[in-house]
């Protein structure tokens, strides 16, 4: 057999693992949530989580795919005879998450291209309507978002089927330090302008949002824990199968400890900055009353700012939107990747040969159909039906595909998947497994193997109960 070709350097890897989980969670997600849900407590909560939940995953995730050197199928196989079927939840995660991030990904190059129209005064800019006008008629243009969104695939197919250090690790070696790089410039401008210091205060003072009547009340605990659990969850892209599938590709000398470590602190860190970037613009120019988080953050309320941002505005457009596909790009090569491994594995362990491209192009064609439906359905524009109808209107569910899609993956799969996973380490097969892993033939001593003990078998597992059921909550009572 053919030895499997993984990631040409740790760097390489580094840049691979913090793009899959930097992505629109970061950009839409984190900057409101914290702004509603206690500010500054919020983030304290969610580092508490971090290092307490998402290292611990974090870490057991690499392990397991570096140890196994198979992706998140074949990886539980390998190893556990109860849990030998999780990985399966991995792979559909994967596919309903693609179908929601690919069609948001083809409106962030929708609006890169309205960008550059309206920078050069061309037919396809914004043509005189605002934000609202240029998102709704997007919505209800079924045949240019499917076209957008079919756009977004194929970029993330060609990335894939080049391979993992040919395709994703060259793609994300470029195009993380260049989102890192744009981000900085757009976060310059967002804080310099008049009025910015509303979003900074709404991002930090806890209880400002109350203050300030963008929220009725201040959530309970419990609800803050959730929130901010299932937003680290879904941001650092545990409990499908993405890490193990990227830890199997990592070279056995690399330190795991320490590259989790950097992972976490990483994706926190760009959260952090994305909410610079994006809340002090959109209270200084977004306009009264106008969205602060989801789709109409990004699709209506930033694009307004651009446009009363004056003649430089469409090139703060271009540079947002880019970065934002950057992200999104960098986040679906990985979904893909979990499902192609595994097909990968397995046709090279039946001695069928590698088959990437094939089984890159069969994967994609079905991702395709999912985001061609979340594009028809125009978040719920179009009258298209919708499963569960008798919960719209409920918490978190609105009457459309992308929300049910993100329901089942994000809601539920996530942290079944990551509770499953410390459950098997931490009871089934022994946290030393993880230790004896990380510890290699490099001789790197596990510095925080007590820690990551207590927490897998005990304290993990319990905070994900508590998050899996504030998370089921909130979606279906
Ligand atoms: N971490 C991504 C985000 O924050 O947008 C989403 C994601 C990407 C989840 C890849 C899971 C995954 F495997």
């Amino acid at each position: 057999m053919e030895e499997r070709k993984g990631f040409g350097s740790n760097f390489g890897f580094l840049m691979a693992a913090i793009g899959s989980a930097v992505g629109l969670g970061n950009i839409w997600g984190f900057p409101f949530k914290m702004g509603i849900s206690g500010g500054f407590t919020f983030l304290v909560i969610y580092l508490v989580l971090a290092a307490l939940c998402g290292f611990i995953v974090m870490v057991g995730e690499l392990a397991l795919g570096r140890k196994t050197g198979k992706g998140a199928v074949a990886a539980y196989q390998v190893l556990s005879k109860k849990f030998k079927w999780v990985g399966w939840l991995g792979i559909v995660s994967a596919f309903l998450i693609m179908s929601f991030y690919c069609a948001l990904g083809g409106y962030c190059i929708k609006y890169v291209v309205l960008n550059f129209g309206n920078l050069f005064h061309a037919g396809f800019g914004s043509n005189g309507l605002d934000g609202n006008g240029i998102f709704g008629a997007l919505m209800t243009n079924q045949v240019e978002s499917v076209i957008y969104g079919l756009i977004f695939v194929v970029i993330t197919l060609l990335i894939v089927m080049g391979g993992v250090g040919g395709g994703i690790e060259k793609f994300c070696t470029i195009g993380m330090p260049a989102l890192f790089f744009m981000l900085i410039v757009v976060i310059i401008r967002a804080v310099t302008l008049p009025g910015a210091v509303e979003g900074l205060k709404f991002m930090f003072v806890p209880g400002y949002a109350v203050t300030a009547g963008i929220v009725e009340k201040a959530p309970s605990f419990m609800n803050v824990l959730s929130t901010a659990g299932g937003q680290m969850f879904f941001s650092l892209s545990l409990g499908m199968g993405a890490m193990i599938t990227y830890g199997s590709y990592l070279d056995k000398k690399q330190n795991l400890e320490k590259n989790a470590i950097i992972i976490v602190i990483a994706d926190t860190m760009i959260a952090l900055m994305a909410g610079l970037a994006v809340l002090p613009a959109a209270f200084a120019l977004g306009g009264e009353g106008a969205s602060m988080a989801g789709p109409k953050l990004l699709f209506v309320t930033l694009q307004n700012v651009f446009d009363n941002m004056g003649g430089v505005g469409p090139i703060f457009g271009i540079i947002f939107y880019l970065l934002v596909v950057l992200a999104a790009v960098s986040s679906s090569i990985s979904l893909l990747e979990v499902i192609v491994t595994h097909f990968v594995d397995k046709s090279e362990s039946e001695g069928k040969g590698d088959q990437r491209k094939k089984y890159s192009l069969i994967a994609s064609v079905l991702v395709a159909f999912l985001c061609a439906l979340v594009c028809v359905d125009g978040l719920g524009s179009n009258g298209i039906w919708v499963p569960f109808q008798s919960l719209v209107g409920v918490r978190g569910f609105n009457d459309c595909w992308l929300d049910f899609f993100d329901m089942i993956s994000e809601g539920v799969l996530m942290p079944l998947g990551a509770l499953l996973m410390c459950l098997m380490i931490g009871w089934e097969i022994g946290p030393k497994v993880v230790k004896d892993e990380i510890e290699g033939p490099e001789g790197h001593k596990m510095t925080a193997y007590g820690f990551f003990n207590v927490c897998v078998k005990v304290v993990t597992p319990l905070l994900m109960l508590l998050i899996l059921w504030g998370q089921i909550q909130s979606f279906f009572f």
